[in-house]
């Protein structure tokens, strides 16, 4: 796979990853490039729950209606109760995804989700760290950064920051490169808010031309990657006996593995790159110091996180933050608001590596706390480090516009002109 890497085509990762078609989609309220934390940090002074959407409650265009009453909840404390209260919340919100991914963790709850979830969680547990690292990570990042580190120059948002993620996961796959950016487009399309359900439907069953043969072949010939480690899971069944893994919830792990390890850290490495090149001295000071290499990246989860949003169903009549909310509403969570609480964290908005490490909620909490957050650490650690290793001198282009930080639902760079040496 490596050698492949070095033949990518320009031209087609450019289309695969349009960050700017990204964003400008609607879905994503993507044309949104106000002070984020300006309108959020308003919304929070007035109490930690507010009827509406976080659109409505900001006051910006809102793209998507749902049906049901909506809440938003913006403080640390409050929004950490919801995560934590699975007696109160669950994940009912996201059930529209067993139509295209199959029945997956993220949409699942209480013992079903715990025992699908115990199947998948052994291969991402934060002793596996290395196993990911020296099988895929720094291979991969090496051969990217050979690509470009000749050149004095790179859109290392482009080059870089969204190739890491989707190679990790899909060399994780065993798949080869053709596959990984055909599953990138498949993948796109599976979740598009623009696609009709019959188009979604048919990238859903694309990505299984793909993987079926895949999961067929380490099932007859087992590998040291994750598709052999998820066909060898055993769980407890539903009847409270053991079983494996069929080839339909393999299935559905790729396709949530995919979704949910691809774009988050492509866009959450671009804005530690984003903020780092924007505080000099800061990003000297880890070039210096490699051990301020995890704070920069903890720091970058926490002051901009790259999905700043997630809802849960309530399950019964409760009053949250004062607030009186029945059941049946969903409850949209505001990480951004909650990692930007000033009650937690002193002049939140500053960009600070060296502040009090405290955790943040970007990865979630409760038992739907981000399975895959110890890769994303260290895929973006090892890309750091090697940046900072290969790329001596790193700076904006001079030439290039400052990219800015954009959109409402998935945040991040659109572009990062940097020059080096
Ligand atoms: C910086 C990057 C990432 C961020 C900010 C992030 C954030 C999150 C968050 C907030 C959740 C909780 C969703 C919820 O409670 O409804 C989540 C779940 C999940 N994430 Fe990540 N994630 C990242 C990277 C990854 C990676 C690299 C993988 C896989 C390799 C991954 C796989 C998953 C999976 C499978 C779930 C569902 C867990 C469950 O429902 O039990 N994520 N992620």
């Amino acid at each position: 796979m490596l050698e492949e890497i070095t033949q990518l085509d320009t031209a087609m990762i450019r289309t695969l990853f349009d960050t700017g078609g990204e964003f400008r989609r609607a879905r994503s309220g993507g044309d949104y490039a106000d002070d984020f934390h300006a309108d959020l940090a308003r919304a929070r002074e007035t109490g930690p729950v507010h009827a509406g959407t976080v659109e409505e409650v900001l006051g910006v265009p809102v793209h998507v209606h749902w049906p049901e009453p909506v809440f938003s909840v913006f403080s640390y404390a409050t929004v950490n109760v919801v995560f934590r209260d699975t007696e109160t919340f669950n994940s009912d919100t996201m059930l529209g995804t067993f139509d295209t991914f199959g029945r997956n963790i993220l949409a699942m709850s209480g013992d079903e989700h715990a025992r699908y979830r115990s199947a998948a969680a052994p291969a991402f547990a934060r002793s596996m760290t290395q196993w990911w690292i020296d099988r895929w990570i720094a291979g991969i990042t090496d051969t990217l950064l050979a690509r470009i580190e000749r050149r004095g120059q790179a859109d290392l948002n482009l080059e870089f920051c969204a190739l890491l993620p989707l190679l990790t996961i899909t060399g994780s796959f065993g798949v080869p490169m053709d596959d990984a950016l055909r599953l990138r487009e498949l993948i796109e399309d599976m979740i598009s808010g623009t696609l009709s359900r019959e188009q979604r439907l048919a990238a859903s069953a694309g990505v299984g031309e793909i993987m079926l043969p895949v999961i067929a072949e380490r099932r007859a010939k087992p590998g040291d990657d994750l598709i052999t480690k998820l066909v060898q899971a055993t769980m407890r069944g539903s009847d409270g006996r053991a079983r494996g893994l069929t080839d339909e919830d393999v299935l559905a792990y790729a396709r949530l593995l995919l979704t949910a390890g691809s774009g988050t850290t492509w866009r959450q490495l671009g804005i530690t790159l984003w903020a780092l090149l924007n505080h000099p001295d800061q990003l000297e000071a880890v070039r210096r110091d490699r051990k301020l290499v995890r704070l920069a990246v903890e720091e970058s989860l926490r002051w901009e996180v790259t999905d700043p949003t997630f809802f849960r169903r309530v399950l019964a009549d409760t009053t949250l933050g004062g607030v009186d909310i029945p059941a049946g509403a969903r409850v949209s969570l505001c990480l951004s608001a909650a990692n930007h609480d000033p009650k937690r964290w002193p002049d939140p908005d500053r960009f600070d590596i060296f502040r009090k490490l405290r955790p943040h909620l970007s990865f979630a909490g409760g038992p739907h706390v981000c399975l895959g957050m110890h890769v994303a650490r260290a895929e973006m650690s090892v890309a750091l480090n090697a940046i900072l290793d290969r790329l001596p001198n790193l700076r904006w282009d001079p030439e290039a516009s400052r990219p800015v930080l954009m959109g409402l639902h998935m945040r991040g760079p659109n572009e990062l002109p940097v020059v080096f040496g």
